[in-house]
């Protein structure tokens, strides 16, 4: 008989929760940490030898916690890593089969202040010996995670995931889901509809990938719903930890106003990783990020108790990334947390959610104004 700490991390939303214990790290629903002998049988156990478990707080996601430290190379012991410098130089030093999930938004070719635009055909030959490469260190149960936009060429479009989709297939990889990524903000478009999504790919190496829909459950429409005939009636008919999100992701981008934004011209937000994060891998599992940007894939790993490496070309990006992720590490990198509904002006009660013209139109000196043959015109 003996008695088992287990330590949880406490910024954790949701219905999940990593612990540690002597055995390692593992992540459990919260309704498992209630029954200790479920919990204990996660970690691989046998619940008839233990007869007590205390659970307390840490204050630093595990990985780091056990290592304090950002390596500046791949190593794979390593809690986080950001590489200063070009991504296939940093994918060369990891061993092949090393790495549970990449997951990247690569340039877009669109001659931003840190890619140099370039034809069509040679940013794909570009793309594909980097995904070549990312395909070797994958594990066989691993996934990729390909976010990308649109290239604009004159006014013309080419959706990057079209062209990325074939390298691959061709490399043997199955396609799970196209998330869309909705968002609300972003350029006007004059002679166009303004873009308001990108697409994630995801694609798994093989058949037998992790996946676990568990962590990343959102809210029922109705959560009170109960079966009304059949041997479970009167019982609730949804699963008490919430629906499957789906396909379709409405989550911010990181505009000026975001709580995440940096210098960087098109960050993550940290929440749309973060489910990525939780639902294809487990803890102490290895996310890389060739292209870093200012770290947000590497804080998601983290933030959860996996491992996090990225490369980074630019040194004031790579600069940025390690202090968001020595922040992230001591729990007080702030970010908008996940599942939060979208900020609505009008249900916050905000000023300006009225057009003027309507409400112009609505009182009576102005009426005259739409009576005078001009039905339906905007006042414009
Ligand atoms: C679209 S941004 C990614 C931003 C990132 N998702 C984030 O949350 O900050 C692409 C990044 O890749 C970097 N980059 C471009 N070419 C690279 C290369 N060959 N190796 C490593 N990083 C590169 C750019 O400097 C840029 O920061």
């Amino acid at each position: 008989m003996s008695s088992l700490e287990f330590r949880a991390t406490p910024f954790l939303a949701g219905s999940h929760r990593i612990l540690q214990s002597s055995e390692g790290i593992g992540e459990v629903s919260l309704a498992t940490v209630e029954k200790y002998a479920n919990t204990l049988l996660d970690f691989g156990r046998n619940p008839e030898r233990i007869t007590q478990i205390t659970m307390t707080t840490l204050n630093q996601p595990l990985s780091l916690a056990k290592r304090g430290r950002i390596a500046g190379q791949y190593s794979s012991d390593e809690g986080a890593v950001v590489f200063e410098g070009d991504c296939l130089q940093l994918l060369s030093t990891i061993p092949s089969g090393e790495i549970d999930l990449v997951v990247t938004s690569p340039p877009y070719n669109l001659g931003k202040s840190y890619e140099r635009r370039q034809g069509l055909k040679p940013y794909i030959a570009q793309q594909k010996s980097v995904i070549q490469e990312c395909a070797r260190v994958l594990k066989s149960t691993g996934s990729i995670c390909w976010q990308v936009g649109n290239y604009v060429d004159d006014g013309a479009i080419t959706p990057l995931d079209i062209v990325l989709f074939p390298i691959f297939i061709e490399l043997g990889f199955r396609l799970r889901n196209r998330i869309v990524w909705h968002f609300e903000h972003g350029l006007h478009c004059s002679r166009r509809l303004s873009g308001r999504y990108e697409t994630i790919l995801w694609f798994t190496k093989g058949d037998d990938y992790h996946f676990d829909v568990d962590p990343i459950r959102v809210p029922q429409k109705y959560p009170g719903k109960k079966y009304f005939k059949g041997p479970r009636a009167g019982e609730y008919s949804c699963n008490p930890l919430g629906k499957n999100p789906g396909d379709l992701w409405t989550i911010p981008n990181v505009k000026s106003n975001h709580v995440e934004k940096t210098e960087h011209p098109c960050q993550f937000p940290v929440e749309l990783i973060e489910r990525l994060v939780l639902a294809l891998t487990r803890p102490g599992d290895r996310v890389l990020d060739p292209y870093l940007g200012v770290g947000t894939s590497v804080i998601a790993a983290i933030r959860h108790g996996r491992r996090g490496i990225g490369a980074e070309i630019l040194p004031e990006y790579a600069k940025i990334s390690r202090e968001r992720i020595a922040l992230a590490a001591e729990g007080s990198l702030e970010v908008r947390p996940m599942n939060r509904p979208v900020f609505d002006p009008q249900d916050a009660g905000k000023q300006l959610t009225t057009a003027p013209w309507n409400e112009i139109q609505s009182s009576g000196s102005q009426q005259i104004l739409f009576d005078g043959g001009k039905e339906g015109r905007s006042p414009k």
